[in-house]
């Protein structure tokens, strides 16, 4: 061996100027990247949620598998077919988003999604989900209560209901090409049902960030209601005097209504709606009033006529 030894060369001396540069800047970036996916805020699909709130909301009903909550869906911004939003919706950019409340309340505001989602603390609700197309699934969702936002927006006395306008993107969202729906994708409540408990503004499901596909980065979820009121990736929420006209409505005005309320003994007009199929099961079971949830909501409908406000 030669007693030689390598001469200490600095990178800088060997690498042009600009290249190192490039090099530190990019590993500035790299490096501020991890701190932000290592803190709360930016999370994105399938992300663990942090500090989830235990929930009272349990069901004796098994769960559907997650992969069938993510692989069968509704979400026609990204075609109709029910595998569609599963291989289509990867193109939704889901940051930076905003949720505009506005319209009849004292106190307007553009949310930033990531300030919305620690409003309050996030808790974990397993709900039944029926679909207008007799078929439904048990889900853990994660979210809070609507209500918590109402009241912070105050709605005046004007505010009779609420409409929720869902992202409406050419470019994100193949499906809005098509003419299947009048988009944006709009639903709508009334003023009681919006502030019921049971309302769930949604962020995740099974503990986790919501896959694109089931409505990222917000949705509502109302689970006495078929599941096209549940709208998905809202970007306003707006208080109005009149009953909004919905995407479905418009659509179809004999085959959807504004309710929606689960109701076995009100078929749709080319269908029963008596029974349904659970994903993942074989047999058919019964369709249960308000889908189960009679005891909490049916005292908002005390007096109306279901068979005609459907
Ligand atoms: N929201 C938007 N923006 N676009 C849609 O096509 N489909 C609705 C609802 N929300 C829909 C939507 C219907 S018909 C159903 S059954 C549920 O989303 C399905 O939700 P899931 O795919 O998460 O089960």
């Amino acid at each position: 061996m030669s007693n030689w030894k390598m001469p200490k060369v600095l990178p800088s001396e060997i690498t042009p100027r600009e290249v190192y540069q490039r090099r530190r800047e990019f590993m500035r970036i790299a490096a501020s990247a991890a701190l932000a996916a290592a803190m709360p805020g930016g999370l994105f699909a399938g992300e663990r949620l942090p500090n989830l709130v235990k929930s009272a909301y349990e069901l004796p009903d098994k769960l559907t598998p997650v992969g069938d909550v993510t692989r069968y869906n509704n979400f026609y911004e990204f075609g109709t077919d029910k595998e569609s939003p599963a291989q289509n919706a990867g193109s939704l950019k889901t940051r930076p988003w905003t949720v505009a409340v506005e319209g009849e309340v004292r106190n307007p505001k553009v949310w930033d999604i990531d300030s919305l989602m620690k409003l309050v603390p996030l808790e974990e609700r397993v709900y039944r989900l029926r679909c207008v197309e007799a078929w439904s699934m048990v889900i853990p969702w994660v979210g809070f209560p609507l209500a918590e936002l109402i009241k912070r927006a105050e709605p005046n006395g004007n505010a009779k209901f609420v409409e929720f306008v869902t992202l409406n993107d050419p470019g994100q969202m193949p499906g809005v090409k098509s003419s299947a729906l009048d988009w944006p994708y709009r639903e709508g409540l009334r003023m009681d049902e919006a502030m019921h408990p049971l309302a769930l503004l949604t962020f995740g499901l099974y503990g986790e960030v919501l896959p694109n596909q089931n409505g990222a980065p917000v949705r509502i979820v109302l689970p006495w209601k078929y599941g096209y009121k549940s709208a998905k990736s809202i970007v306003g929420i707006r208080f109005v005097e009149q009953m909004p006209l919905t995407s479905w409505v418009k659509a179809g005005p004999g085959e959807y209504g504004f309710y929606a309320n689960v109701n076995p003994a009100v078929d749709h007009p080319r269908w029963s709606q008596a029974k349904e199929r659970r994903i993942g099961d074989f047999f058919k079971r019964q369709t249960l009033p308000f889908n189960g949830y009679a005891e909490q909501v049916a005292q908002l409908y005390t007096g109306m006529d279901l068979q005609k406000f459907f």
